[in-house]
């Protein structure tokens, strides 16, 4: 059949692409993907992936440098087993093509260092370690003849059904805008790699595709969600009025540069003693605490007294982009401002990428292994996300072998077909705008109850007004998108709401203070109905 595959992969970030290089050698393989093919948080992936690479790091200080960032929520076998995988990671990746810069005259690796390291041991490829993976594991995908990628097919919805009341997955329903097509997918194995979230924020790093789809869908397909609260905010972001932020990478702290306020203090000092390589919470609070008291738009970093010819070399698409902004960040100093980034939590899985629901899988930011805790150390993302995807690869082939789950008795698109045409795209913009400011200006770095409650009393004719246009119009990218950013950011304040207590990257002014006998757990959502139940 036309539209039916042993293996479904909805994304085509590193996630996806590992998964389905190792599925691919056991069945057919259909990757969806939304916009083209690189377009993903991984494409923009600056700083690289931690690995112990070199024999004075130990898998010992990565791991005690991932609970410590995690504040107490990480699965310290789950991130044992994910570090204990890096090397053997890195070595697929470059199986596979991938680049990496070397040392000047040596065999080794040139290794970065990043906030809450105590090792230099980020592997990257100068600062687009993204675009290299991405450009590497796509070439092999397009070269793989079990493997069929269509680009420009949005999922809106997983097909699950339940048979002896067991949940199965068995793919999804998708739209293709070009066409204008709704198809149904069938797989036998399907899994989610959608990325992360950002864009429900209104200003993020992360690229347009991050709408929080695979978080949403799961959720409305029974799956269990986790930690949505944990928001990462990257402490530093190029600052230009009007242009998305684009990021500076925190190997650029790690090669040295000094964060400054306007007066040209070195700010970092009073906040910590790891200074400007401090966890990304604390920098990021310190920035916000910075311009708060300050009144200024923006803080500096300060990259002055470095050898200009080493910046360019190993920074050289944030020299250019800056230049291009007119900043020479050799002599210049960079005006920068945090911006949402990355979602600790997602669906919930364990270290095999396995969910609640039978024959779904789930990896890469979209996922809630226990890696990350309450806050992510830098580069540890992409290690995940290429880690899990191979435990999940084998998982998932061990179940195909065992045959195929009982097929779903009907299968009904979830949207009708003559709707009216998408009009009236000003609810669209509106509502995208206000939820984007919302959650920027009441769910962001610093949270109070008071705002939090106005948050959550806002979000709820926001969510109403998208639904109504959703399914009394006909289907739209736009529409599915928007929908699956009000149902995440939802997820997001009610889970804020929930933990009384600030630990990680959830920092409320009312409750200060860790609390590690009420709290020490995950915020675990289920739907029930249109509402969820808590089930931690
Ligand atoms: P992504 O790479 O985001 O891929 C998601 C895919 O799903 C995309 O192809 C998207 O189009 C597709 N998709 C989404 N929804 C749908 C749908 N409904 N239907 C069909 N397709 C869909 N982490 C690190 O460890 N190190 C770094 O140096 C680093 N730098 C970063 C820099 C930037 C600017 C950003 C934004 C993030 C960075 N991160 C970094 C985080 C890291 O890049 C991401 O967490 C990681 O790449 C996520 O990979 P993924 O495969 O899960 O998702
Ligand atoms: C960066 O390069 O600063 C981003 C690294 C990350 O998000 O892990």
């Amino acid at each position: 059949m036309k539209n039916s595959y042993d293996f479904m992969i909805i994304g085509s970030g590193i996630a996806g692409l590992s998964y389905a290089l190792k599925v691919a050698e056991h069945g057919r393989v259909v990757i969806i993907t939304k916009k083209q093919a690189t377009e993903s948080s991984t494409n923009y992936a600056q700083g690289g992936i931690a690995s112990v690479m070199s024999s004075t790091d130990s898998f010992e200080a990565h791991l005690s440098d991932t609970l410590n960032v995690g504040a107490g929520l990480c699965r310290e076998n789950i991130v044992r087993r994910i570090i204990e995988a890096g090397p053997e990671c890195i070595q697929r990746l470059i199986d596979f093509g991938v680049k990496f810069t070397r040392q000047k005259d040596s065999d080794g690796f040139s290794l970065g260092r990043e906030g809450g390291h105590t090792h230099k041991r980020v592997v990257h490829a100068a600062d687009l370690t993204g675009r290299e993976i991405e450009r590497a594991l796509l070439t092999s995908c397009r070269e793989h003849k079990n493997i069929t990628i269509r680009t420009n097919h949005i999922a809106l919805d997983l097909i699950t059904y339940k048979r002896d009341g067991i949940s199965y997955c068995g793919g999804a329903f998708v739209y293709d805008p070009v066409n204008q097509q709704r198809l149904i997918i069938r797989a036998s194995l399907t899994l989610l790699a959608t990325g992360g979230a950002g864009q429900v924020y209104r200003y993020t790093t992360n690229p347009l595709i991050a709408t929080g789809d695979g978080i949403a869908m799961a959720f409305r397909a029974g799956a269990q969600v986790a930690n949505l609260e944990f928001v990462q905010f990257h402490p530093t972001t190029l600052s230009q009025i009007g242009k998305p932020p684009f990021l500076i990478s925190e190997a650029v702290r790690g090669e040295g540069g000094i964060l400054r306020t306007a007066s040209g203090k070195a700010f970092m000092d009073d906040y910590h003693p790891m200074k400007d390589l401090a966890p990304r919470d604390i920098v990021a609070r310190a920035i916000d605490s910075e311009l708060k008291r300050s009144g200024h738009d923006t803080v500096y970093l300060d990259l002055q007294h470095l050898p200009a010819d080493h910046i360019k070399i190993r920074f050289p698409n944030i020299y250019i982009r800056c230049l291009e902004a007119g900043i020479d960040i050799t002599h210049d100093l960079i005006p920068v401002v945090p911006a949402a980034h990355y979602i600790c939590g997602g669906v919930v899985a364990d270290i095999n990428g396995r969910t609640e629901i039978e024959r779904l899988y789930v990896c890469g930011e979209t996922a809630c292994t226990g890696m990350h805790g309450a806050n992510r150390l830098a580069s540890n993302s992409l290690l995940e996300a290429v880690a899990t995807a191979q435990f999940a690869a084998s998982e998932s082939i061990r179940d195909f072998k065992l045959g195929s789950a009982p097929e779903p008795l009907v299968l009904k698109f979830p949207h009708k077909a003559l709707a009216k045409l998408p009009r009236e795209r000003v609810m669209l913009s509106h509502n995208r705008r206000e939820l984007k400011r919302l959650m920027w200006d009441y769910v962001g770095i610093v949270r109070t109850s008071y705002r939090l409650d106005e948050a959550a009393s806002r979000i709820d004719p926001i969510r109403h007004s998208i639904d109504r246009y959703f399914f009394s119009h006909r289907l739209s990218e736009a529409s599915i998108e928007l929908r699956n950013m009000a149902t995440v950011a939802w997820l997001i304040i009610e889970s804020a709401s929930m933990r009384k207590e600030s630990r990680g990257l959830q920092y409320i002014t009312d409750y200060p203070q860790l609390d590690d006998v009420n709290w020490k757990k995950d915020t675990i959502l289920r739907k029930q109905g249109s509402d969820y139940v808590s089930t931690a």
